[in-house]
């Protein structure tokens, strides 16, 4: 079980018309691997994860999930997936509770009503990223760092075994990515295969196993996780990206 392929992709390239963005890419992740994408802005992360997802279309290459090509993948709620965040203020006046809900829909399909499984996969869900207490809440009043939880929830929700998460964390408070990285833990303890695209690791640097990071189209670091160096490592520096040359391996593929 452990040594399942989750994800493959092999000698992927993706283009937006002349413009390559993905080059000859090769990834493969195994079952109960937390994977971080990392990468500077524009280096093709989503890209990625679109590819992988099937929801953009390769240009040359291949992909397979769970060990199917893409076409013939058909089982989806093995998978949840929480987009790039767009700008806040959608005006959509759900409570968590009814935004967590639309998880199961894939599961219970739309015109059996919520049974009791549902139900609690939903308080589960709402309660494993700490919003217990804001469940009957409009979305629309809570802080974005809330608002990206509950996104999260909703995938939690469908009960998947791949969750693919593009910046989770970007701009999100300390407190909703302490909750977020324990949210992820128990859902790895159980068995799930995680894939995130990440600016800053912060609270989830002690969860992710693997980082991948794409530079120029290509892989041009996959193992171990970066670690923050130098005046870095002081609290409140825990970010990744390129330093001094010398201080660290060339993992950037910069020099
Ligand atoms: N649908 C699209 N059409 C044209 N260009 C795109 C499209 N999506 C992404 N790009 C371009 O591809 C590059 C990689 O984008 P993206 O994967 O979103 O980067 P990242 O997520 O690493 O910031 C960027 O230069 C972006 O402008
Ligand atoms: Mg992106």
């Amino acid at each position: 079980m452990s040594t399942d392929t989750v994800l493959r992709i092999s000698h992927g390239a993706v283009a937006f018309g002349d413009r390559a963005v993905l080059r000859d890419l090769n990834l493969t992740v195994q079952s109960g691997e937390v994977v971080a994408i990392l990468g500077a802005n524009g280096s093709g992360k989503s890209t990625l994860i679109r590819a992988a997802l099937g929801l953009l279309p390769l240009r040359s290459g291949s992909v397979e999930l769970f060990g199917r090509p893409l076409a013939k993948v058909r089982q989806w709620k093995r998978i949840g997936y929480v987009p790039q965040r767009l700008g806040a203020g959608s005006g959509v006046p759900a409570t968590v509770r009814e935004v967590v809900s639309a998880g199961r829909l894939a599961r219970r399909g739309f015109l059996r009503p919520a049974g009791r499984a549902d139900r609690a996969a939903v308080t589960e869900a709402i309660e494993a990223v700490g919003l217990g207490d804001r469940a009957g809440d409009p979305v629309s009043t809570l802080s974005g760092g809330q608002q990206q939880r509950t996104l999260i929830a909703r995938a939690l929700a469908g009960g998947p075994e791949l969750l693919v998460l593009d910046e989770p964390t970007a701009g999100v408070d300390a407190a909703s990515q302490e909750a977020f990285a324990g949210a992820l833990r128990a859902f790895v303890d159980r068995g799930g295969t995680v894939i995130l695209v990440a600016h800053e690791l912060g609270p989830l640097q002690s969860v992710v196993t693997r980082a991948v990071v794409i530079h120029d189209g290509v892989i041009a670091h996959d193992g171990a996780v970066p670690r923050p160096a130098g005046h870095h490592a002081e609290p409140g520096h825990d970010h990744v990206h390129p330093h001094a040359p010398g201080d660290e391996p060339d993992i950037w593929g910069t020099r």
